[in-house]
């Protein structure tokens, strides 16, 4: 069973995502953390993420694999290095590429296939990914309240942080992913769609099992 939870940044899909693998014992698939990983290399190496062509020739020569929670870069454990905003920012940039895409997607099926139960997270894994997963669930909540899940999240991590100015990187990045040319983030009507704004944790997961029951 495949299970694709898509949504914007800050729409609690990971944390969902991550639980309900859990409470399932499906394998977990985070495909926003391959395109991190990607950045994180564009960022070390100095390129500028606009430059189409610098960055498929770092790609070409990349090796991007997950397990479960951990995401590899050229065989180095990154996970702990591409939560930051500006990876974030780097990785919608460089996820416009179709060349990037098509590597990731193509890697993403690999792993999703060889798992056969698993809960894949991301921005099209029900629309491109698999487009023929049992369930699609598409993650929403307004952009102040992702927002502020953000700044959370960032400030447990110790992190100073301004809520406008995540506000705005969330809105400059919902166009990004929204408007692009190669998988917009869009869900077709086979999604079921989740506002999150005002439902825990619990509830959410409760929701989806009832839905697998179906
Ligand atoms: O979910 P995330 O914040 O870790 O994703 C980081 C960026 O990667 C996001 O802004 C867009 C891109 N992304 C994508 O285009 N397609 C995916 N399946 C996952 C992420």
């Amino acid at each position: 069973m495949i299970i694709a939870i898509d949504g914007p940044a800050g729409s609690g899909k990971s944390t969902i995502a991550k639980l309900l693998a859990k409470k399932l014992g499906y394998t977990y698939i985070d495909t926003g953390a391959m395109y991190r990983a990607l950045a994180l290399k564009i960022i070390k190496l100095n390129i500028d993420p606009q430059n189409e062509e610098e960055v498929i020739k770092v790609l070409e020569n990349t090796q991007i694999n997950l397990t479960d929670d951990k995401v590899f870069l050229d065989s180095e454990d990154v996970s702990q290095f591409i939560r930051t905003e500006e990876v974030g920012n780097v990785a919608s940039v460089i996820a416009r590429y179709k060349k990037v895409r098509e590597f990731m997607v193509n890697k993403q099926r690999e792993i999703g296939k060889a798992s056969k139960n698993a809960v894949i997270e991301g921005r099209d894994a029900g629309t491109k990914i698999f487009p023929d997963a049992d369930l699609k669930i598409f993650m929403t909540a307004s952009p102040e309240v992702r927002s502020q899940r953000r700044v959370n999240q960032l400030k447990e991590k110790g992190f100073t942080v301004d809520y406008n100015h995540i506000l705005q990187k969330i809105i400059e990045r919902d166009k990004m992913d929204y408007e692009r040319k190669e998988s917009p983030l869009r869900p077709t009507p086979d999604y079921i769609t989740i506002d999150t704004t005002d439902k825990t944790v619990d509830e959410i997961l409760r929701y989806i099992e009832s839905l697998i029951k179906r």
